[in-house]
C-alpha cells in the first residue's frame, strides 16, 4: 500500500467494524469467561429419558421431540439408525411413527421416493426429551386456527 493515509483509513474502518461486532453480541451467560464461577457455569447435562410419552407439538411445523433414548445411534452416509425403525418400509414391524411425506421433499418441492438429504440427518432437527428449564421466557401461543393441543 503506497499511500500511508490509506492504511490509516483501513485501520480505522476495521477498528470500528471490530467495536460494533462486540456491542451486537451477547450470550446467554452474559459477558462472564466460561469457567470463572459457578453460577456462569453450563448446568449439568439432565439424563434423558429412557422410553417416554410422546409430546404434544406447539404449533403444527415443530419437529416432534424425541421420546426414547438415542444413545449410540449412528447417522452417517451408510447408516441410518433412526430409519431403521422410522422409514416407511419398517415403522410398522417396530410400532414406530413413520416420517411424514414432508421428509421426502427436495429444497425444489420435488417428492423423491427416499428420505431427501435435507431430512437425512435427524438430529439436525430432532432432539431427546429432557425435563429442562427454558433459558428464557417464553409466552409463545399458536394462532388458533393451527393450535395442536
Ligand atoms: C428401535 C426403534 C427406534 C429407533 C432406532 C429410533 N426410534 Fe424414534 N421412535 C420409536 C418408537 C417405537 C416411537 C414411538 C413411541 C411412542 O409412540 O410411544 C418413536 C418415536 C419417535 C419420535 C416422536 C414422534 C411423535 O410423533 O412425537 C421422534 C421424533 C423420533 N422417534 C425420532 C427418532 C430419531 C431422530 C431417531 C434416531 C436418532 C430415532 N427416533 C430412532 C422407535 C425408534
Ligand atoms: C430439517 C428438519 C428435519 C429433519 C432433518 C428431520 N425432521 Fe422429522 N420432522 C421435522 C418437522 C418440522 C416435523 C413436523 C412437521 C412435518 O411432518 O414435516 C417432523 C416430523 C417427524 C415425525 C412425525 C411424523 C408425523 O406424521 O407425525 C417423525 C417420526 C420424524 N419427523 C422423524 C424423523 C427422522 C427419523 C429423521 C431422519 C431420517 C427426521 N425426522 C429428520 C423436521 C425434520
Amino acid at each position: 500500500m503506497k499511500n500511508p493515509l490509506s492504511l490509516f483509513y483501513l485501520l480505522v474502518v476495521a477498528l470500528l467494524f471490530a467495536s460494533s461486532a462486540g456491542a451486537e453480541v451477547k450470550s446467554l451467560r452474559g459477558d462472564a469467561a466460561v469457567d470463572s464461577n459457578a453460577d456462569t457455569q453450563a448446568a449439568e447435562l439432565k439424563t434423558y429419558y429412557k422410553d417416554h410419552q410422546p409430546l404434544q407439538r406447539d404449533y403444527l411445523q415443530q419437529p416432534p421431540l424425541i421420546p426414547h433414548q438415542i444413545d449410540g445411534y449412528i447417522i452417517n452416509v451408510k447408516h441410518n439408525k433412526c430409519l431403521s425403525c422410522h422409514s416407511w418400509k419398517n415403522y410398522r414391524e417396530h410400532n414406530a411413527t413413520k416420517i411424514s411425506q414432508t421428509h421426502f421433499e427436495s429444497r425444489d418441492g420435488a417428492v423423491l421416493s427416499n428420505v431427501s438429504a435435507r431430512r437425512y440427518f435427524c438430529t439436525q432437527c430432532h432432539v431427546p426429551q429432557v425435563d429442562a428449564k427454558p433459558l428464557v421466557e417464553n409466552t409463545f401461543q399458536p394462532v388458533d386456527t393451527m393450535r395442536m393441543n
